[in-house]
């Protein structure tokens, strides 16, 4: 089934350390400084399913890689579609969308324990931003940050996130015949230097436009 896009969502990825969150948050302020309506969220998200997750997550709970999968995929039902707080209804609103993180990281993370395809067909009725912001960082420079953090969680090992590197590969791969336009970012770049180049993307968006 072919996915819809949504032209005023764009959603960042990267692994573990990648720096999606930092470009989130600049953006915002940017976004905010140019009076552009605007709604920046994330995932997964601090509502129920989301809550749920996150104690996974911490190892506090203990759930299949199956499970976790159905998990994130409910919890992005609830992100997509439920209530005022959501992707689609602040799209109605006419206000651009930002998320860290979305759909492909469910394909790059849940496929090393899952079935591509199973994590594939979770997730194929939900629509697909119109950009995809991969920031490409190398993985000892998001080792090291990722130290630098008080909290850590049971995908932060280095074989993890290697794998989690070739597994966005095949996820990007996967929408290869499809209108997504997937933009990789030099995360090696200043924080400020990446968010001139997803600028000079965006700006031509017209909702940003006019
Ligand atoms: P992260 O953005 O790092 O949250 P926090 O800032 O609270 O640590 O996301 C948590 C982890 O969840 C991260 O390793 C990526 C992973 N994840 C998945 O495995 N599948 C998904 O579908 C999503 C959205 C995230």
């Amino acid at each position: 089934m072919k996915q819809k896009i949504l032209s005023n969502f764009i959603v960042f990825e990267g692994i573990d350390g990648s720096g999606t969150t930092t470009q989130i948050n600049l953006l915002k302020e940017l976004l905010t400084q140019k009076k552009i309506s605007h709604w920046a969220t994330y995932e997964p998200t601090h509502g129920p399913v989301g809550r749920l997750i996150h104690s996974i997550l911490e190892g506090h709970l203990n759930a299949a890689p199956e499970t976790l999968a159905l998990l994130f995929a409910a919890d992005r039902n609830e992100h997509i579609y439920h209530g005022q707080e959501s992707i689609n209804y602040k799209i109605s609103e006419n206000k651009l969308v930002i998320c860290d993180r979305y759909l492909f990281s469910s394909l790059a993370y849940q496929s090393i324990e899952c079935d591509f395809k199973y994590i594939a067909d979770l997730n194929g009725r939900f629509p697909l931003p119109y950009y995809v912001f991969f920031l490409d960082t190398p993985l000892e420079i998001c080792a090291k940050r990722r130290d630098a953090r008080s909290q850590s969680h049971i995908f932060e090992t280095h074989t993890y996130q290697e794998k989690v590197i070739g597994q966005y590969e095949k996820a990007f791969a996967y929408f290869k015949h499809t209108d997504l336009h997937i933009i990789r970012l030099d995360g090696t770049k200043s924080k400020q230097l990446i968010l001139e180049d997803v600028w000079k993307i965006i700006s031509g968006l017209p909702i940003v436009k006019k």
